[in-house]
């Protein structure tokens, strides 16, 4: 199988690796890749993985006339940029298997204000909350949730359009951000106003899905704030585990029964037919209750990196039986050990990174045993790493001591101001 894999982070630097343990695969091309991507290996031919920095994700149709031409045999989609500009209909439009939805389908993720409507519409348990135009109604909104709201950009934003606000205040500051000092550009003409929920325990859940059937993958909790503790700003994932906390029979009862029921039969009357991955993004409430703060619409990040070394089975196979409307169940299988994944940051991160930092110790983190570490914001110039970004590396480790392991490993690489939270997966200490 030929396998064009879309993105350059380190979900995409994860899912190559795993693509190129597959059997079936005799070539991977990441468009448009990174420096480590570019390094690894194909295991049955040790052939090198090609990048093709010169294609952007929202280059949708030179994306898939590419593919075309190349003839490769699936499309992996990584960030959500590629769904938006419609490489999914490009792709199917050309009949190559394409392992994401189309973008229809997409505007799950896309779209917080289609989100919540589908949310709503199809009786899916998810936060209070209006889909607001104007500044006033926003506000309004606000006004009459003293214990804080959570306000949503309705367009795409790279994780700066959620505001978590504490009270009144800060949520006129954060409407006032959105909507008139346009923080986040058109993302901010509508927004999404939410109740707070208290709660503290997420779940990422993904979903792999065909026209005709849907299963669960395995649990991941990803961390989203910044500071220990779960304070200071939310960041787009700084570190997780999987197995996540475990879901009680109910909950995995109440998910088929309000979440994946209603959201195929919601997709069907939208007119959408979804294929590839959803990842809702679940609170826990009560003891068996769980509400939708979000839909992704591919994987996760750092999820990705964690959860896919607890992966077993051919991942190649499943993303093709994804696109081509033929997942089994039998095509799952998982490592019972867990997987924790600690990111690296850059100084400023997740407000403005400082970036082109050198990186060392990474020769010796890598021996830590059960240790693999992803790049999400790296490049490579001779023999020495830099920073690109303010996520750097995901360092993840699988076993018994993971926890231990990932973070003796972390405390091996240098880089100046970066940082890490040290309490991510504390059940496991
Ligand atoms: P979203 O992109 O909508 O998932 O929001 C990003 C993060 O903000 C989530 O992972 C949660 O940590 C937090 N969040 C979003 N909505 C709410 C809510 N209604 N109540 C509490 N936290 C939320
Ligand atoms: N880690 C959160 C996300 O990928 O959206």
């Amino acid at each position: 199988m030929k396998i064009l894999v879309v993105g350059s982070g380190g979900r995409e630097d994860a899912t190559v690796l795993k693509l190129a343990e597959s059997p079936e695969v005799e070539e991977i091309i990441c468009a448009p890749g990174s420096h480590a991507i570019g390094l690894r290996r194909i295991i049955s031919n040790g052939r090198p993985v090609r990048v093709i920095s010169g294609i952007q994700p929202t280059d949708a149709k030179i994306m898939a006339d590419y593919a075309k031409e190349a003839r490769m045999d699936l499309v992996v989609p990584g960030h959500e940029s590629c769904l938006e500009a419609d490489l999914g209909d490009w792709c199917r439009a050309y009949g190559i298997p394409f392992a994401g939805p189309c973008s229809r389908g997409a505007r799950l993720e896309t779209s917080k204000a289609f989100q919540f409507q589908f949310l709503m519409d199809n009786g899916i348990p998810s936060p209070l909350g209006k889909i607001c135009e104007t500044v006033t109604s926003a506000k309004a909104f606000a006004n009459m949730h003293w214990n804080g709201v959570v306000v949503k950009a309705d367009g795409m934003a790279r994780g700066k359009g959620v505001k978590l606000c504490e009270n009144t205040e800060e949520a006129y500051a954060a409407i006032e951000k959105l909507m008139i000092h346009r923080e986040c550009g058109r993302a901010g003409d509508r927004l999404v106003m939410q109740e707070f929920l208290r709660e503290r325990t997420e779940v990422s859940l993904h979903v792999i899905t065909d026209a005709a059937s849907a299963f669960l993958l395995e649990t991941i909790r990803d961390y989203k704030r910044e500071g220990v503790g779960d304070t200071g700003e939310n960041t787009g994932g700084i570190g997780g585990y999987s197995p996540g906390p475990e879901l009680k029979e109910e909950t995995l009862f109440k998910i088929r029964e309000h979440l994946l029921g209603p959201w195929r039969r919601g997709c069907k009357s939208e007119g959408i037919v979804y294929r590839g991955i959803l990842y809702p993004g679940l609170m826990l409430v009560g003891e068996v209750g769980f509400r939708v703060l979000e839909f992704n619409a591919r994987l996760g990040d750092p999820e990705t990196q964690i959860f896919l070394r607890r992966f077993t089975g051919d991942l190649a196979k499943l993303l093709y039986a994804s696109a081509t409307d033929a997942l089994d169940e039998s095509m799952l299988s998982w490592n019972p050990e867990p997987s924790v994944g600690v990111v690296l940051c850059s100084e400023g991160y997740p407000r403005v990174p400082k970036i082109g930092r050198e990186i060392l110790g990474l020769d010796d983190a890598a021996k830590v045993p059960g240790v693999k570490i992803f790049h999400s914001g790296t490049r490579k110039d001779g023999n020495r790493w830099f920073t690109t970004d303010g996520r750097i590396l995901t360092v993840t480790a699988l076993g018994s001591n993971a926890r231990a392991r990932a973070y003796e490993a972390i405390s091996l690489i240098h880089c100046e101001g970066a940082w890490f939270r040290p309490d991510i997966a504390e059940h496991l200490k």
